[in-house]
């Protein structure tokens, strides 16, 4: 299989450490995108909301996506609101076999609860976990369209990778 597996979903899915687990089992170049894009701007992500603002944040996205669709071979993990543009989730898709790990709210909010590395979360007060709730409720159609989902609640990461490989190889011929 020479296309991309793309590891897509909410924060705090697992997207980063399973994509780096899966890549390993695959024998292949990992990336991520959050990552590519503050190695870039020299400059974390939550700085780069903060002088730049969430659109340009989207636009260094954008041009990431371009870029990586381009490319083969790789196992790639988004950040949680990159599909909810029409074009990076098209792109994405047209690369490779696309992967969409989910949880629960609660979980999310549990694994999130760190303050100041999610910008999409914060300055909601009490209200955190009604934020993810709404962001989770306007991203499932996006989401949705990902060619298979795993659901990450309970299982360990060893058994998710498993469930992974054994979905890719569908995708083989
Ligand atoms: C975002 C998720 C983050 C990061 C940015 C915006 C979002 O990635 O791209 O803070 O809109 O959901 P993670 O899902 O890797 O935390």
């Amino acid at each position: 299989m020479k296309d991309n597996v793309i590891l897509t979903g909410f924060m705090g899915t697992g997207k980063t450490s399973l994509g780096k687990m899966l890549a390993t089992k695959l024998g292949r170049p990992f990336v991520d995108i959050d990552k590519k894009i503050e190695d870039e701007a020299h400059m974390s992500i939550p700085k780069i909301f903060e002088q730049f603002g969430e659109e340009h944040f989207r636009e260094l996205e954008r041009a990431a996506v371009r870029e990586l669709s381009n490319r083969r071979g790789l196992v790639i993990s988004t950040g949680g609101g990159t599909i909810k543009d029409e074009d990076n989730l098209r792109l994405l898709k047209n690369s490779g076999v696309l992967i969409c790990l989910t949880t629960e709210p609660e979980e999310i909010f549990r694994r999130t609860a760190r303050r100041g590395e999610r910008p999409v979360l914060d300055g909601g007060g009490n209200e955190r976990l009604e934020t993810i709730k709404r962001l989770l409720d306007e991203r499932k159609k996006f989401y949705d369209r990902a060619d298979y989902q795993v659901d990450t609640t309970e299982w360990s990461p060893i058994q998710i990778i498993d469930d992974i490989c054994r979905h890719l190889r569908q995708f083989r011929n």
